[in-house]
């Protein structure tokens, strides 16, 4: 990478904070969208940001998806990283089984030789199966951290993609298409205004704990994400979250 290419990259970082109104981005070159290995450089450095804001004992809540999924090569059992717990965010995603938060806790705290939680109940519960699940000792004792994460790391997806990726039904598809749902993070789905439109029946940490949490990190990248990127930093109490992404989504979103 040349000097030139390096610093048309930074430039390109403050004018990106500068439109989503916030305080750090990381821009890496590519679009996962053109070169899937595109991934692998997101990843990389959000474990080095992990590893840099990482204290002892911190806990870290994760999400599932294929960019976070990314991190894990780049983790090892450094100081800072070997004093960790790492929390799934959420239960698990439909059948993508090496996608979901509780292989990817696992995953971490291996290369890390930390400590990790799961939470295994399936998304799409039923109202009456959520009221019942939700009082188990065993979840609640994962639902208790939520309330004091030290870090959370998650992607971002696009509506659509997301939707079908959990094979929603089509009355929810047709929901989320009539009321412009263009993002997902956590299982929350939100408009171009940043608007909540709708929440998936599932056991995870609240908007309002991740809000809590002093570090934030977005992890999500192509352009075909940049609508989803853009809205996700419209919802009230993001503005905190450190966003790490490529230039194929920082484009489309500085170009618009
Ligand atoms: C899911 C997260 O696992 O991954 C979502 O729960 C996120 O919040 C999604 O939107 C993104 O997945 P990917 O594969 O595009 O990084």
């Amino acid at each position: 990478e040349t000097f030139q290419e390096a610093s048309g990259l930074s430039l390109k970082e403050k004018k990106l904070a500068q439109i989503l109104d916030i305080k750090k981005v990381i821009i890496v070159p590519g679009d996962v969208n053109i070169e899937s290995s595109t991934t692998q450089l997101l990843g990389k450095e959000a474990s080095e940001y992990l590893t840099a804001v990482a204290k002892k004992d911190n806990t870290v809540a994760i999400t599932g998806g294929s960019t976070v999924a990314a991190l894990t090569s780049f983790l090892s059992p450094t100081k800072s990283l070997s004093a960790l717990t790492f929390i799934a965010a959420r239960g698990s995603l439909g059948n993508e089984m090496n996608l979901q938060a509780n292989t990817l806790v696992s995953q971490f705290a291996s290369k890390c030789g930390a400590e990790f939680r799961t939470l295994y109940l399936p998304e799409n519960l039923s109202e009456n199966a959520f009221a019942t699940m939700v009082k188990e000792p065993m979840v609640k004792e994962v639902l208790d951290f939520y309330d004091d994460i030290d870090i959370v790391i998650h992607g971002i997806g696009s509506a659509n993609e997301m939707a079908h990726r959990r094979n929603s039904n089509e009355a929810i598809i047709n929901m989320l298409n009539e009321k412009n749902a263009v993002g997902e993070a956590f299982g929350y789905y939100f408009d171009e205004t940043g608007e909540i439109i709708y929440r998936i029946n599932t056991i995870g940490i609240q908007l309002e704990q991740v809000k809590q949490s002093p570090h934030i990190v977005a992890v999500a990248g192509g352009s075909l994400k940049a609508k989803a990127i853009q809205a996700y930093f419209k919802i009230d109490g993001t503005k905190q979250t450190v966003l790490i992404t490529d230039e194929g989504a920082a484009n489309a979103i500085l170009e618009k």
